[in-house]
């Protein structure tokens, strides 16, 4: 290994802020809390507070992570949208259990989902592509996302030709691109506290609604 300045890993350490979580703040259902806690990471300034790491579930059982951009939530559940070709959406065709987690660790603050991921109507992924930029637009035509790629001219190529293809005309959706909502069985919230002794409070759907319950930090 080449010399590198000693980075003492091991004693990065935070105290947090003694901002607490209890049960009768976190409502009845997670998402006026999720809708609270997203607007306050956004106030301090977070880059991509939208930003959610997606983890699904491959071939035996094998799990792969990934950041993508929630794009809209309500009682349903959280939206994103990426190319049906991708090995997200592969793995999630074969088994859509999946996770999310939202780290928001500049406020000391994480959210954690647990569900089941399903695409939107195409009527819905419609909707949400006409707001993308031309640019974006563009780029999902030519886009054959998680294959190989021989270099970047090949992308470089691709985007020109598709480019050149639509001109000046209005573009629509490709249909190998669009939109999944994960529904979820589970919302955590994690409140960083000082010594050690986080607050988190987990919701978790029931047959009569959700049920909110206090985990060990
Ligand atoms: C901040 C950030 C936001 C991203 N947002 C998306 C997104 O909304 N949709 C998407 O398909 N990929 C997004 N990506 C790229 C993915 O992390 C990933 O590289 C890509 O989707 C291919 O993943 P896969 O091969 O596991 O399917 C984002 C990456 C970063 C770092």
């Amino acid at each position: 290994m080449p010399d590198h300045p000693p980075l003492d890993v091991a004693a990065l350490r935070r105290e947090y802020a003694n901002l607490g979580l209890d049960e009768q703040e976190a409502g009845r259902e997670p998402f006026t809390l999720f809708r609270s806690w997203l607007q306050a990471a956004l106030a301090v300034g977070i880059a991509e507070p939208n930003a959610m790491v997606l983890a699904t579930v491959g071939h035996a059982g094998a799990p792969s992570v990934r950041t993508v951009l929630l794009k809209g939530f309500d009682d349903r559940g959280f939206v994103f949208f990426t190319n049906y070709t991708s090995r997200k959406a592969r793995e999630l065709a074969d088994n859509p259990r999946a996770a999310l987690v939202f780290p928001w660790i500049a406020v000391g603050r994480q959210v954690t989902v647990r569900g089941t991921a399903s695409r939107l109507t195409g009527a819905e992924s419609d909707e949400y592509f006409a707001t993308r930029p031309r640019g974006s637009q563009v780029a999902a035509w030519a886009s054959r996302q998680s294959d190989l790629l021989s270099g970047r001219a090949e992308l470089d190529a691709a985007v020109a030709a598709v480019a050149e293809r639509v001109g000046q005309d209005p573009v629509t959706r490709p249909a190998y691109w669009g939109g999944f909502r994960l529904s979820p069985e589970e919302v955590e919230f994690w409140q960083g506290r000082g010594d050690r002794l986080h607050d988190r409070l987990r919701f978790s759907r029931t047959s009569e609604g959700w049920r909110l319950e206090r985990l060990w930090p």
